[in-house]
């Protein structure tokens, strides 16, 4: 069978054990729905790319498509960190999930929006 053009193999690490789960994504999907859609419920509030409730942090190279976001800054993609819930996938991708605070530390050293820290 041919690989599919339009999505993209997606590797989640999950918090429990380094778990890791892949996922298929296309192209014009969000990776939480994706994600959710094989089970997998990670952590979100807003679903708009705003709170960073859903934050994740790329684990090895890899490209997201932001532009769903309502608040996406260039020190985040320069740190690795992504919005799951309105991030699409550009490439094959490995990402590690649950980094809300992480990226709220990240936001707050930049002086960017950091919501509910
Ligand atoms: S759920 Fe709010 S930024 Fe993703």
């Amino acid at each position: 069978m041919k690989p599919d053009p339009t999505a993209f193999q997606v590797v989640l690490v999950l918090p429990d054990n380094d778990d890791e789960r892949s996922i298929l994504v296309g192209r014009e999907e969000h990776i939480w729905d994706a994600a959710f859609k094989a089970g997998i419920v990670l952590p979100a509030l807003c679903h708009q790319g705003r709170c960073l409730t859903c934050a994740g942090r790329l684990d090895g190279p890899g490209n997201v498509d932001q532009s769903d976001s309502v608040d996406y800054y260039p020190q985040d993609r320069e740190s690795g960190f992504v919005l799951l819930c309105t991030g699409k996938p550009r490439s094959a991708l490995r990402i590690r999930t649950h980094q809300q605070n992480e990226m709220r530390q990240h936001r707050i050293q930049n002086r960017r929006a950091a919501p509910y820290s």
